[in-house]
């Protein structure tokens, strides 16, 4: 699944590695804080197809999968958008929503049904078994970017050992998304998604970027080097909008993917994704 090789990839920095001993029992406090809960529906969509593409398989390969939803705000709806989505590739998936409000977690109670519940907790997991996946989506964005490394190694010690995490951001209504898959052994991929009037040329998607990356939009930094490049193969590309944006994010992908390590071929990568106005490529070919 992923495009690199396990050494080539950038783990995530062991040195904010939190004590694994604060991984929760029942009674223990939620590992994090309460943040913002704005949310709304289908706002991850884009997000929710690319997991059931990518990551259907592995869901299909466990009896039954666990999957969670970190952080799912003031409303159970985009836990239970998942929840449907996932359904319809793996039959058997057991969902958990865990966020750290316990306001939140009462108010979407009521909409727990068989494979679907909702429990009190924070980045220690605090479910019965290691997830397969986790979908954490504008939970991190709220944090500063050394807590954010430092969470991203304690959600990766504790899911299954060939789970995967899936931490990203979105604009208010999901026009704007980008994600990172991450493994138990650290960063795999970075994703971009974007509705084709969502924006005026790529470099637009860096505002979504995860915290990990945010701050690192700055010349020097190779995700800078990435969305320069991007842009500037967008602009090279401008004739075939004239065939509409779709087929200009395909062709710029194409272009792009002669100097960047896109990918080009399923699942991550190729015309069957770009033209859903999604772009992947490797972590390590932007990491800081
Ligand atoms: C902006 S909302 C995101 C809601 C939903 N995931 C979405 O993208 O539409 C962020 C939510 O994450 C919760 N949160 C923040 N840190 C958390 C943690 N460590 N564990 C569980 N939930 C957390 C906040 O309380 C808030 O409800």
């Amino acid at each position: 699944m992923s495009l690199t090789a396990p050494a080539d990839r950038r783990a995530g920095r062991g040195a904010h590695v939190l004590d694994p001993r604060s991984r929760a029992g029942a009674r223990a406090r939620p590992i994090g804080m309460i943040t913002r809960g704005t949310t709304g529906q289908n706002r991850l969509r884009r997000c929710d197809r690319w997991i059931a593409a990518v990551y259907g398989p592995l869901l299909r390969s466990a009896a039954p999968p666990l999957v969670v939803d970190l952080g799912f705000g003031a409303s159970h709806v985009t836990t239970l958008e998942l929840f449907t989505r996932l359904r319809r590739v793996c039959p058997s998936v057991e969902v958990v929503g865990v966020e750290i409000d316990p306001a939140r977690v009462a108010a979407a109670k009521p909409y727990e049904r068989e494979g679907l519940s909702f429990t009190l907790g924070g980045f220690e997991l605090p479910v019965g078994r290691p997830p397969l996946l986790v979908r954490a989506f504008n939970v991190l964005r709220q944090y500063e970017e050394e807590a954010a490394w430092a969470h991203w190694d304690l959600l990766r010690s504790g899911i299954h050992p060939d789970g995967v995490i899936v931490e990203g951001t979105c604009s208010e209504v999901g026009h704007r998304a980008t994600w990172v898959a991450l493994g138990a052994e650290g960063p795999r991929t970075l994703t971009f998604a974007a509705r084709f009037t969502g924006f005026e040329r790529p470099s637009d998607l860096a505002e979504r970027l995860p915290k990990t990356l945010i701050h690192r939009n700055v010349p020097g930094e190779r995700i800078h080097a990435f969305l320069t490049d991007w842009d500037r193969a967008w602009a090279a590309c401008a004739p075939f909008g004239a065939f509409g944006m779709r087929q200009r994010w395909i062709k710029t992908a194409e272009l792009l993917a002669r100097d960047w390590p896109v990918a080009t071929a399923p699942p991550l990568g190729g015309r069957s994704r770009w033209r859903l106005g999604e772009l992947t490529l490797p972590w390590s070919a932007v990491a800081p």
